[in-house]
């Protein structure tokens, strides 16, 4: 109790400076735990969700694969396991060319339509795992 109180005391008697510097200090702190802990929600919300999906739809896509399901492809969440850290730059690649072998033997078509990108946005997103908003 005693000690509580003499920091209590030694606290007041802080000259206006010191507190200011603590106040720095604690904001330095809070904004490392706002880059630490926020910056991966960030990036979800720096892929256009919204357009994603409707390329998603508008390519048959999901004709193919499903977020948390195999179908004829990979479903959407293994692929983003699978390639984890990968430039969505390479991921986009190998959508636009298609391809076998990786998965099984079944053939996806190249997509020859869609723009550089469209395919870097798909790619993003499924790295990101797909989110739905
Ligand atoms: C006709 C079915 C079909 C369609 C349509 C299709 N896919 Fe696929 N996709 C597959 C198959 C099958 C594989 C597995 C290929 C393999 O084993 O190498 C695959 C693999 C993938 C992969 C993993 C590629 C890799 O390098 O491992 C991604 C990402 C992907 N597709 C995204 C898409 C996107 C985005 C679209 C729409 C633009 C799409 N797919 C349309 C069947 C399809």
């Amino acid at each position: 109790m005693k000690a509580i109180r003499e920091s209590y005391a030694r606290m007041l008697g802080r000259s206006r400076e010191t507190v200011g510097r603590h106040a720095v200090r604690k904001l330095a702190v809070a904004s490392m735990f706002i880059v630490t802990f926020l910056t991966p929600a960030a990036s979800y919300a720096a892929v256009d969700v919204v357009r994603a999906k409707l390329l998603a739809s508008k390519n048959a896509c999901l004709g193919c694969h499903a977020v948390s399901m195999k179908l004829v492809g990979p479903s959407y969440k293994e692929v983003a396991a699978k390639y984890k850290g990968t430039e969505p730059a390479k991921l986009a690649d190998s959508i636009k060319a298609g391809g076998s072998g990786k998965w099984g033997q079944l053939e996806m078509p190249p997509q020859p339509n869609l723009s550089d990108a469209d395919a870097k946005l798909l790619a993003e997103w499924v790295l990101n795992g797909s989110p739905d908003k």
